[in-house]
């Protein structure tokens, strides 16, 4: 269990909860607390006592209990009791509403990743309309991630910031590694700000995402600050840079972003000096790492290309709703539909889509469990389910064909090298689920899910094929949010497959 590794120490306190008393989530997390399902599963129940919980929001609460209300399975009703509060249960470590700053970590490692964040706070995109408090906790987040990411536009998590009084984390995984741009100019990274500099543009297109959920359901322009516009010119900065090949006409060498570390296998020395293998002009967006942090074999992740495609058009769509930023809302009309052709028009095969291209040819056709991967094309937005490419990518990533799908005896989907080939992660079957109408293919991919929480009622990093009790992160608040946002998706979608009846429930509305 990889993520075990790094020393936690004590969390540091929120507010004035007296977290002395509060066991730690990671070892809390890690055996059953009683209290079982009346299910087959006997799932138990997972949420930390009241007063150690991190944040309080009664229309949480209320869409817990509409939910329990009409499951009509008590184990899913458990898992949705459990995950659905989970980041707002275990991971707000800071929030202040004068300064508008907020610290989410991700689960068992204090740092705020920005792609993690965006996911963590997804399921709740609904209630923001209404619940005044949550929407201002979510400002405040954006508003903290707006400040990183208009210094450090190439990282990619963070430590608490400087006001909140926290200290920040030793990121074991970030001794020994070299990162260009230098971030300040006498240490290679300031590690009092960045807990790891790893360049992923899937991470800049999280801040996006969680920028516009805000606006769209609150329609609140006074997120649209100094901080926020400074972070979306550095992310044009970012996108500009990183889609130019690797040599120019003149072969002069490109080079904007560089990372190595040293010999240990958690920063492992990079080909061309930092820079990854060559990658020549396409229209996409080069990454150097993968929604997984793991380093990119080609630089042209298909998959993350699609999420900032579809968030480009989404931050037009928002900036032109609040009448500012035309400027601003035109480049990323362009971009956005530049990249849509681009993917089409290089990343494609006889319908079959490649994960990662390098614009000379050379094509990676796998998929990776992290978001966005191929799997949850659908999920964000950049394709209908339906779309035969789609169709014939998903048939050849659930199957023998993709190198990181892996079946066992009860617990099959799809990993990648963050853990090892035989540990597939749940999370692809929630992707699996946002991609299909068809409810047997559904309903299986559920009962994988629910049935493989090693009887803890969470939604876990990876399972082992061979031996399911052995899992890894007992706290993945993503993990845990992914599971609910699919559950609600379906309580819209599908709700004769979960409810006692056929009437669809969106939090929020009904
Ligand atoms: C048992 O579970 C219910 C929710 O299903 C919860 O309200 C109650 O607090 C739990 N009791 C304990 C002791 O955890
Ligand atoms: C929030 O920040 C303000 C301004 O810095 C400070 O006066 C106040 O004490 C802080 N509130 C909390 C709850 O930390
Ligand atoms: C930051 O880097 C300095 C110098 O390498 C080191 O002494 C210190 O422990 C680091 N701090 C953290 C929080 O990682
Ligand atoms: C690394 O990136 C920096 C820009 O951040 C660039 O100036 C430098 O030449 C690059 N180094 C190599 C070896 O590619
Ligand atoms: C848009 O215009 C504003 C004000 O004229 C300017 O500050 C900003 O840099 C421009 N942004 C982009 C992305 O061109
Ligand atoms: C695809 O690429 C070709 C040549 O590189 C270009 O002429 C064409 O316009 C592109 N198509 C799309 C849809 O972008
Ligand atoms: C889940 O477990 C139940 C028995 O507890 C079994 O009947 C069902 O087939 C399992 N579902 C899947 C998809 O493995
Ligand atoms: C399966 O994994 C669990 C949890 O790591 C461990 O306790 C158990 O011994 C393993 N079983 C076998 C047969 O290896
Ligand atoms: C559930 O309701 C939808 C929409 O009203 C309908 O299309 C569907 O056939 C119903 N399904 C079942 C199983 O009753």
């Amino acid at each position: 269990m990889r993520f075990g590794l790094l020393s936690l120490g004590a969390l540091a306190t929120v507010g004035s909860l007296v977290e002395a008393q509060c066991p730690d989530y990671t070892t809390f997390s890690q055996s059953p607390q009683g209290n079982f399902s009346a299910g087959a599963l006997e799932l138990p129940f997972m949420r930390p006592a009241p007063a150690c919980r991190t944040f309080h929001s009664s229309s949480v609460e209320k869409v817990i209990s509409d939910m329990k209300a009409r499951l009509k399975d008590p184990d899913l009703a458990r898992l949705f009791e459990n995950t659905f509060p989970n980041t707002l249960d275990t991971t707000v470590k800071y929030f202040n509403e004068t300064e508008n700053l907020a610290f989410i970590i991700t689960g068992d490692i204090t740092a705020q990743w920005l792609r993690d964040t965006a996911n963590q706070f997804a399921h709740y995109h609904t209630l923001l309309g209404q619940d005044k408090e949550l929407a201002t906790l979510v400002k405040a987040v954006t508003n903290n991630e707006a400040r990183y990411v208009s210094e450090y536009p190439y990282c990619g998590a963070f430590q608490p910031p400087p006001e909140s009084g926290l200290a920040p984390t030793h990121n074991d995984w970030a001794d020994g590694v070299t990162v260009n741009p230098l971030m300040t100019l006498e240490m290679p990274v300031n590690n009092q700000t960045v807990f790891e500099c790893k360049y992923e543009i899937d991470s800049l297109c999280g801040f996006l995402k969680l920028s516009r959920s805000y606006y769209q359901a609150t329609n609140d322009p006074s997120i649209f600050n100094d901080n926020w516009h400074n972070a979306i010119s550095q992310i044009f900065r970012v996108i500009e840079e990183q889609s130019q090949p690797t040599f120019a006409e003149d072969f002069n060498f490109i080079s904007f972003y560089n990372w190595t570390g040293g010999n240990g296998a958690l920063s492992p020395a990079v080909p061309n000096a930092g820079n990854g293998e060559p990658k020549a002009y396409t229209g996409l967006v080069g990454t150097h790492h993968r929604p997984s942090d793991d380093l990119s074999t080609f630089a042209f992740l298909t998959p993350a290309n699609a999420m900032l495609s579809v968030e480009l058009g989404h931050l037009a769509d928002i900036l032109d709703s609040a009448k500012q930023g035309k400027n601003i809302s035109t480049l990323a009309r362009q971009w956005s539909s530049s990249i849509h052709n681009a993917i089409w028009n290089s990343t494609v095969v006889n319908n079959i889509f490649a994960y990662e291209t390098n614009g000379f040819g050379g094509r990676y056709v796998m998929d990776d469990a992290n978001v966005p991967s191929l799997l949850s094309l659908p999920y964000l937005g950049f394709l209908e389910k339906t779309n035969p490419a789609y169709v014939a990518t998903r048939k050849l990533l659930l199957s023998r064909k993709n190198p990181y799908y892996a079946q066992g005896k009860s617990f099959r989907g799809i990993g990648g090298p963050h853990v090892d080939v035989w540990n597939p992660w749940p999370m692809s079957q929630i992707s699996s689920i946002f991609g299909t109408d068809d409810d047997e293919e559904i309903t299986t991919a559920l009962y994988l899910i629910a049935n493989n929480t090693a009887g803890l009622g969470l939604i876990h990093e990876s399972i082992d094929i061979y031996n399911t009790s052995s899992y890894t992160r007992p706290w993945f608040a993503w993990a845990n949010s992914y599971f609910a946002e699919m559950l609600l998706d379906l309580a819209d979608r599908k709700p004769h497959l979960i409810f006692h009846d056929n009437r669809s429930y969106v939090p929020g509305k009904n």
